[in-house]
């Protein structure tokens, strides 16, 4: 009997698209090309690339941070060896950000609701127009929603921006000031584990396409959010693209209950631990050490870390995300995903335009996601 309605193949039929787009990303002609060239038996530390002075990096700095961005790792690991003075006049994110923005997607930086936080105003002074990701020990953890990035706990792989459609292309971490132990910042290639998986079973590969694969549930707190769809898609700018997650903290990660796709889903859980083979890792161990990620083929997540405030050692991150379009620098928080129209008219539910704007939130007592705004 035929496993997927006829919708659903249709559906699937961006597979093939999806893989001959990935392996050029690569510079491969076929699958064959692929396993001896790309897989690695062990974890390595990222490179990292000195930049003299972040307001005014050099031909050859921008070189190497856009080649390291779109390379295979699809990270560029920077240290700015002269931060500059605190309080910035400027965000070193931002200036890094105009400076490469004609080789990378660093164009369209979005607020988030967060910047401004009272805490975060409170321990870091007036927003600089970055998120700050610490731990915020809170007193009553089961009255208030807590957010695995302000735990000092692992937080495990995921793309960043849940609730925005998978159109954070790219995002920045910059070390302001670091733990006394752990903490590594861990990254995998899902885009390059996908191409693996289509060799080693095309089917599982295949299913991977399905519209509900994958369900993640953030279900508390104000960005409560239940977001349903395939974990490999074209976006809508017909890319090969990414949204998976493993579950860590309140996030609530399920599949579609198939066996077939919980088994793909599980090879690439694999793939995305904490130094899995042909991962990369990076530890933040001094003020000015960044990184420029590309989020929506790039899985990364953090290891549990330990700070010692009394000794100087507090683990404090900002972040910036960038949108893959001008449209987009628009705040929502949406229960969609943007694929490519083609794909999305046929399931309009799920991809189309109602679903992709405004501002949704999570009810988990009645089950549903609601347009507030
Ligand atoms: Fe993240």
């Amino acid at each position: 009997m035929e496993r997927y309605t006829i919708d659903e193949r249709k559906f699937l039929e961006q597979s093939d698209v999806f893989i001959d787009l990935a392996l050029q990303e690569f510079g491969f002609q076929s699958l064959n090309d692929l396993p001896l060239a790309a897989q690695r038996r062990h974890p390595s530390p990222l490179p990292a690339i000195p930049l003299e002075r972040s307001s005014r990096l050099s031909r050859e700095e921008r070189r190497k941070l856009a080649d390291a961005f779109w390379g295979p790792e699809g990270v560029a690991h920077f240290i700015d060896l002269s931060p500059p003075e605190r309080p910035y006049d400027r965000h070193p994110i931002f200036l890094l950000a105009e400076q490469l923005s004609d080789d990378l997607p660093l164009r369209f930086p979005i607020q988030h609701p967060l910047e401004a936080h009272m805490e975060s105003v409170r321990r870091f002074g007036p927003s600089d127009g970055t998120r700050k990701i610490y731990d915020l020990p809170i007193d009553d953890v089961a009255a208030r929603y807590r957010e695995q990035n302000e735990t000092s706990e692992q937080f495990s792989s995921h793309n960043d921006g849940l609730g925005y459609g998978g159109c954070i292309e790219a995002f920045m971490l910059y070390a302001e000031s670091c733990p006394l132990w752990g903490g590594y910042t861990y990254f995998q290639n899902t885009l390059r584990v996908a191409l693996q998986l289509a060799i080693e079973d095309p089917a599982m590969f295949r299913s991977m396409f399905l519209p509900d694969a994958i369900t993640v549930t953030r279900p508390r707190g104000k960005g409560a959010i239940r977001v349903k769809s395939p974990i490999l898609f074209l976006g809508e700018f017909g890319q090969p693209q990414v949204f998976f997650r493993v579950s860590s903290g309140e996030y609530v990660v399920e599949t579609r209950d198939d066996p077939l796709v919980l088994r793909g889903y599980q090879y690439l859980a694999e793939h995305c631990m904490p130094f899995a083979p042909s991962s990369t890792f990076i530890n933040f161990s001094r003020r000015g050490f960044g990184c420029i990620v590309r989020n929506n083929v790039i899985n990364h997540g953090r290891t549990r870390f330990m700070d010692d405030p009394d000794h100087g050692f507090v683990r404090v991150l900002s972040r910036k995300w960038f949108v893959s379009h001008e449209k987009h620098t628009e705040y929502k928080h949406v229960p969609g995903m943007f694929v490519l129209k083609k794909y999305a008219a046929i399931f309009p539910e799920q991809f189309g335009e109602n679903v992709l704007s405004g501002e949704w939130h999570w009810n988990a007592e009645n089950g549903c996601n609601k347009k507030i705004r």
